[in-house]
């Protein structure tokens, strides 16, 4: 079985508190987007992982702990072989590890018969990390908790996107640990987003925006170059995705997103049009 992980966008990301586990209360607006990983997965006896990225190769890695606790879950005694096609970036802001866990979730359960029910998978995908849920639901959704508690949102119109990444990275913990240095007061994008859903795509875009630009504009200045060359290249709003450091445009035609991202990619950055998945 040939299956897609789909990465997903971060079209807001409000930082509301920390809770008592350490993890950060969040209201974010995240989008699933075409951008993807390929999984091939089949039945087997043993267990085994190979990737395209053999820096990825081994047991830790998030596909692994997947169909572990699938097999666990499902009580079978069998094992699968998986191999991972990588082509999300990482570590990015994209959810490319949450989108491969969440595809062998849902691709085990289907080449063994769905033994599984859904809220058994979603409640294994939110063990898994904050990021799986939405990437199992697969939709546009409002992401409340730690990220895993998930409000669909529908009717929103496709979005044609660019998404660049520069050589600098900067990993969740460390963005989580900066902002909670700076401490900036919350902001209320996720609100604005919601109340523009039923507008056109300008207002949308106008309304998108992202806490953790706080600590990127400063650690990371090339988001900062990133964002400025997708405006230069017409897009109607750019921000980063997730804890970054991928930047990401939303652009008003496919024509207009596809030229950005040829323009990015002979600046020396790594860039993908895409769509989002409603
Ligand atoms: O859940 P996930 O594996 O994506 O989280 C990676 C790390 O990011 C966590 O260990 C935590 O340090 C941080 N995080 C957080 N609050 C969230 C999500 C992630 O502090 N809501």
């Amino acid at each position: 079985m040939i299956i897609n992980a789909y990465a997903k966008i971060n079209l807001t990301i409000d930082i509301t508190g920390v809770m008592p586990n350490g993890f950060h209360s969040l209201r974010s607006i995240m989008a699933p987007i075409s951008l993807c990983d390929e999984l091939t997965l089949e039945k087997s006896n043993e267990l085994t992982f190979k990737c395209s990225v053999k820096a990825l190769e081994n047991q830790e890695n998030i596909c692994v702990r997947a169909a572990k606790a699938f097999f666990n879950k499902a009580n079978i005694k069998s094992g699968a072989s998986i191999y991972l096609k990588k082509e999300i970036p990482f570590p990015a802001g994209l959810g490319g590890g949450s989108a491969d866990a969440a595809a062998v979730l849902k691709g085990l359960n289907e080449l063994y018969g769905f033994p599984l029910a859904v809220e058994d998978l979603f409640l294994l995908a939110a063990e898994l990390g904050s990021d799986v849920p939405l990437c199992l639901l697969q939709r546009t959704a409002l992401c409340e908790g730690r990220g895993e508690l998930l409000t669909p949102i529908s009717n929103l119109p496709v979005m044609n996107i660019v998404i660049a990444i520069g050589s600098a990275r900067l990993s969740t913990p460390e963005a989580f640990k900066q902002y909670d240095l700076l401490n900036p007061p919350v902001k209320n994008d996720t609100d604005r987003f919601l109340s523009a859903s039923k507008n056109g795509i300008e207002s949308l875009a106008a309304a998108c925006g992202n806490a953790f630009e706080v600590v990127t504009d400063v650690l990371c200045p090339e988001t900062v170059t990133i964002r400025n060359e997708m405006f230069r290249l017409g897009a109607l709003t750019s921000h980063l995705s997730g804890s970054g450091p991928s930047v990401y445009g939303i652009f008003a035609t496919e024509a207009e997103a596809s030229n950005a991202a040829c323009e990015l990619k002979k600046k020396g950055f790594s860039a993908y049009a895409c769509k989002t998945l409603n």
